[in-house]
């Protein structure tokens, strides 16, 4: 049976090659906080997801409620909840990959920065785990600040002698969705033929959407530009205002993030993917962890794509965002080696 997944029909830089493949192998997925906001939607995306065979839902509590809510759906799947640390192990037993968007989400007037103190500890023990339990898997890291996160989950699989650097995202695909929404509400364009790489980073202004390369080509003022760029970086803040704190952007990042982990499961299964993501990178000079296109394959980023050429506009971006991103890279890799 062709493999076409039920949910995410789209083309764009995610296209694969081949179009469609088979989903002949066994794969076994965790969500790392599978009861919250984004983990329960997430979880929902994978139990439709043809590529899946088994999911493990993990976090502090929740779980198993989730996990026989989603069981009774009739899809091939099989599920489990894991609850407490004291069954993280089982949950990342035989992992193929790992996604974790454990920890607290933003309020009205935070940034992601903000989060640094929870989150940072939390990732931490999370990546810690997987390289005990799963060390060959590849991670999704979706918790913020995830400019810090990763080079954090780097630090934490280094010290245990498991690191491979084609193996951990930081999942930066809902810059990537919204830039593809909004470009082509703005130009009138089909939306799934709509396709902007976001490079940089995923906060503020190191997010960094590179129009002059989006598909289809189009024409823009320097106002239009502008402004498309600023709603771009600031269209998480647009979801943490209209929630009113209530948290941060979810039902939109469980799609990102199922995106992603179907593109990085299509890629384990041999078939060429390209997806833009945050990897560990000597893409730019100064910047050890950095966004652009990376082909996804069977052992996970094979290929880290240069940023290609950029406007005057986007190279000013581009500087600009070099120092912030640069601190928050050095944040996690101090925290990551404590
Ligand atoms: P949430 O608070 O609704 O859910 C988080 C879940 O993590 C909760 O169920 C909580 O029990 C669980 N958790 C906390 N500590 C844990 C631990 N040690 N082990 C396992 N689970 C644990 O938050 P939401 O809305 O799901 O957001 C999660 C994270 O995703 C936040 O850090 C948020 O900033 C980030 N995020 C990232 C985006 C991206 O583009 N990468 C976009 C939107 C949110």
């Amino acid at each position: 049976r062709s493999a076409k997944s039920l949910v995410l029909s789209r083309r764009s830089s995610s296209r694969s090659a081949s179009g469609t493949a088979m989903a002949s192998s066994m794969r076994k997925v965790a969500i790392l906080g599978a009861a919250g906001g984004i983990g329960q939607p997430l979880a929902l995306l994978l139990k439709m997801n043809p590529f899946v065979t088994n999911l493990a839902l993990y976090d502090i509590a929740n779980t198993p409620g989730v996990a026989a809510d989603l069981s009774h759906i009739n899809t091939s799947i099989q599920v489990a909840g894991y609850a407490g640390d004291d069954q993280l192990g089982d949950a990342l037993a035989g992992c193929d990959l790992v996604i974790i968007p454990a920890g607290v989400p933003r309020k009205p007037g935070m940034t992601r920065d903000d989060l640094f103190e929870i989150n940072a500890g939390i990732v931490k023990t999370l990546v810690t785990a997987c390289g005990e339990h799963c060390p060959n898997a590849v991670i999704n890291i979706i918790s913020n600040p995830v400019n810090s996160t990763v080079p954090i989950a780097a630090e934490v699989l280094k010290a245990k002698g498991v690191y491979d650097p084609k193996k951990v995202f930081g999942v930066t695909t809902l810059d990537i969705v919204r830039s593809n929404t909004f470009l082509a509400e703005l130009k009138g364009f089909d939306v799934v033929e709509t396709d902007v790489p976001v490079i940089g980073g995923h906060a503020g202004i190191t997010i960094l959407p590179l129009l002059s390369q989006a598909t289809p080509m189009a024409d823009y003022t320097a106002e239009e530009i502008e402004a498309l760029t600023t709603r771009i970086q600031n269209a998480g803040t647009e979801v943490v205002e209209a929630k009113d704190g209530a948290g941060s952007a979810t039902l939109s990042m469980a799609y990102a993030a199922a995106r992603f982990a179907e593109s990085c499961l299509r890629g384990m299964n041999g078939e060429p993917v390209f997806e833009c993501a945050y990897v560990e990178s000597s893409v730019v000079e100064g910047l050890d962890y950095f966004a652009s296109k990376v082909k996804l394959g069977p052992r996970g980023a094979e290929e880290v794509f240069p940023v290609g050429d950029l406007t005057p506009f986007e190279e000013e971006c581009l500087e600009k965002l070099k120092p912030e991103l640069k601190s928050s890279i050095e944040k996690g890799i101090a925290f990551g080696q404590k």
